[in-house]
């Protein structure tokens, strides 16, 4: 009650907030997120691990809801890395078979809500199960024009760099670039990311505090924003606290305010 009524007080009067005190006209296009502590979920509850993962699905659906709710135009989740492919076969089958199970309960519902989902990876490394249905989605939700529901998965971003790097050099191999002309531009047209504006705000649950690989690139100007919460436990309210503390900051870019 107190902080609203700060909050408030804080507000410019012009100023169009809802009735999670969101500023309406400054929400972040793009949000990232790096959902970690499935595993430190389950354990604190006596689980095995795959049991945080399946509760880390929900708050996947509460978030994506949340965002599309408040007019987030972008949210990528971080679902599997290239590293992951070192944990324990039985995790990783089940976290390639998550997908499917995600996407079966609640493909109808982004249908509805106009959501498009894309996968940010390499689909080549995936199995063929998960990258039939992951593909299948974005086919299906290709015309959508609401939210981007940008799913992570086989995604690394130094992989993603070295790629670009490779397409580049082809292009100045091939004579129809200069190496002069290279510039920011046209590594962003060789990312993963192409077309997507970058994130304006990155999320890290679990108390971690690195990027482990996710978006390096994209995000020199993305503020981050980090919670010891686990991703299980990550509801509505904590996304739109992240959300109006994102609001709070002055962004310059390297310039001046
Ligand atoms: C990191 O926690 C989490 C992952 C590697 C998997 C994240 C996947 C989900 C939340 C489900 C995604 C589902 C869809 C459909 C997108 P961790 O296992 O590293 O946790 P720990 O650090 O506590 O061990």
């Amino acid at each position: 009650m107190l902080r609203r009524l700060i909050r408030l007080f804080q507000k410019a009067p012009t100023e169009q907030t809802d009735e999670h005190g969101i500023v309406l006209d400054s929400v972040p296009n793009h949000v990232a997120i790096i959902m970690d502590g499935n595993g430190r979920w389950a354990k604190r509850r006596g689980l095995p691990r795959i049991a945080g993962h399946r509760a880390g699905m929900q708050a996947v659906k509460e978030i994506t809801t949340a965002a599309d709710d408040i007019g987030v135009k972008v949210l990528t989740l971080y679902a599997f890395s290239t590293e992951n492919w070192k944990r324990p076969t039985d995790e990783v089958d089940f976290l390639m078979r998550l997908p499917e199970e995600f996407l079966r309960m609640e493909l109808d519902t982004l249908m509805k809500r106009n959501c498009r989902i894309r996968i940010l990876g390499h689909p080549e490394g995936l199995p063929e199960h998960t990258r039939k249905v992951v593909q299948d989605a974005e086919r299906k939700t290709k015309d959508n024009t609401g939210l981007i529901l940008n799913i992570a998965l086989n995604y690394g971003s130094r992989a993603e760099m070295i790629q670009a790097v490779k397409q580049i050099a082809q292009q100045v191999a091939d004579g129809t670039l200069q190496v002069d002309d290279i510039d920011e531009q046209s590594m962003e047209k060789s990312l993963l990311t192409h077309g997507l504006p970058d994130p304006d705000l990155m999320i890290r649950t679990s108390g971690e505090v690195r990027l482990s690989n996710f978006l390096l690139w994209q995000a020199a100007y993305t503020e981050l924003w980090f919670t010891n919460m686990f991703w299980p436990d990550f509801k509505r309210d904590d996304f739109y606290h992240a959300i109006r503390e994102f609001q709070s900051r002055g962004r310059r870019f390297g310039g001046l305010k």
